[in-house]
């Protein structure tokens, strides 16, 4: 359509009186763009009335975030990229694939900009805060209630696994943290920040936070070897699926005194079958017991300290959907300061009679034998492994 459109411009040209035809090929060079996704830095200029400090949302590890709205009434979040990023032609490479990158549990980058030096990346704006606003404040945490808790659990994973699995690249996200997840008005659940592992390969601030290994949300082995895969985004997923059980942040950690942090927590209170005691008190009124039982014990499998050990998230997703019902008893959290093992034996199986989990009267049937998901996810992980972008994700 477009194209014939094109060539009938082309054909018509000649004919035009030049003002016209002036208007034409901006007219076509505006088309192309916006196929494209390229963003003049103009636009973002007027969008965000010259990145004026009122409209600064906040601003991270890769640079400051501005509201804005497009000439299309579309509103937006441009992100200005610090410098330490890929620069010209491999950034535009980078960002016009990771456009292509569109799920409903993810934000969807709408455009990005290089001006000289500068690089922007442009996503749709998501309007009710990121997820830790939400779950670490002091009061209010009852509107965020079990049903809406679990509804974002369910979406960051399929977000994830569209990331890891169904993208048309494999995004190893590297920095899935609570303040990561946005909640838009109908507080479904967007992973932000994608894409950063391709457009910062040796990104600084991480190899220091990794030193600091001040985040909670790293795996151990990113943490101690800068061993990247998908088995450290689940890792991370782990954290953020117990922080959201529980209302208490992975580190700093000072519930339970004899705890270093809220892995340990949980894992020591599951072992002694009292896992929901790490419920969020404001949960009471909506909580599913069995449900979070089943989300603590899923939590704990990924957050293991063996990357082999954690499931992936396709497999995440079956547990979550009920259709794989008999979890083997995860082994233990990995954390900054715990030695990252190696288990020669996958967690000891349960015996298949189906879920059991911190209350013993709970069970969720039996549908499959979670040997065979284990050796999966291992085959899944040596494959990563093998990549020869190592550290770069593909
Ligand atoms: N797409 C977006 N829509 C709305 N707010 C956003 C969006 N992206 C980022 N923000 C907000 O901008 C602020 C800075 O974000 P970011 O640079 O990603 O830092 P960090 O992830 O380290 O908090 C955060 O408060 C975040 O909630
Ligand atoms: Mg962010």
């Amino acid at each position: 359509m477009k194209k014939s459109k094109g060539i009938f411009q082309q054909l018509v040209k000649p004919w035009l009186p030049n003002a016209s035809r002036d208007q034409n090929e901006d007219d076509l060079e505006r088309i192309a763009a916006q196929e494209q996704k390229l963003l003049s830095f103009g636009t973002l200029v007027a969008s965000t009335k010259n990145f004026h400090h009122s409209r600064k949302l906040g601003e991270g590890a890769f640079g400051p975030v501005f509201k804005g709205k497009l000439p299309d009434g579309k509103v937006v979040a441009v992100k200005k990229l610090s410098h330490s990023s890929t620069q010209g032609k491999e950034f535009k490479t980078e960002a016009k694939k990771l456009a292509r990158v569109q799920h409903r549990n993810v934000v969807n980058l709408l455009g990005y900009c290089a001006h000289g030096e500068e690089n922007f990346l442009v996503y749709e704006y998501v309007a009710n805060e990121s997820l830790d606003k939400h779950l670490f404040r002091s009061d209010g945490r009852e509107a965020f209630n079990w049903e809406r808790r679990l509804d974002t659990i369910t979406g960051i994973a399929k977000g994830l696994l569209y990331l890891h699995e169904k993208a048309h690249i494999r995004i190893i996200h590297r920095d899935i943290k609570a303040g990561n997840i946005l909640l838009d008005d109908k507080w479904v659940p967007k992973i932000a920040d994608f894409g950063m592992a391709r457009l910062f390969p040796d990104d600084q601030t991480r190899i220091n936070t990794r030193v600091a290994g001040a985040n909670g949300y790293m795996s151990p082995e990113y943490l101690m070897h800068g061993s990247l895969s998908i088995k450290a985004d689940v890792f991370s997923f782990g954290v953020v699926v117990l922080e959201l059980i529980s209302g208490e942040k992975n580190f700093p950690f000072t519930r339970d005194s004899d705890s270093k942090n809220l892995l340990e927590w949980a894992f020591k209170l599951f072992k002694k079958q009292r896992a929901l005691e790490i419920m969020d008190p404001a949960l009471a009124s909506s909580a599913d017991p069995q449900h979070i039982a089943m989300c603590i014990h899923m939590g704990l499998l990924c957050v293991q300290s063996d990357p082999d050990l954690r499931p992936d998230m396709g497999r995440v997703v079956m547990i979550l959907s009920k259709k794989l019902t008999a979890l083997e008893e995860p082994s233990r959290p990995g954390y900054p300061g715990s030695r990252y093992r190696r288990s020669r034996t996958p967690g000891a199986s349960s015996s298949g009679t189906g879920y059991s989990g911190p209350s013993n009267s709970l069970s969720f049937g039996s549908t499959s034998s979670s040997k065979s998901a284990t050796s999966s996810s291992s085959s899944e992980h040596t494959s990563i492994r093998s990549d020869p972008h190592g550290k770069r994700p593909m």
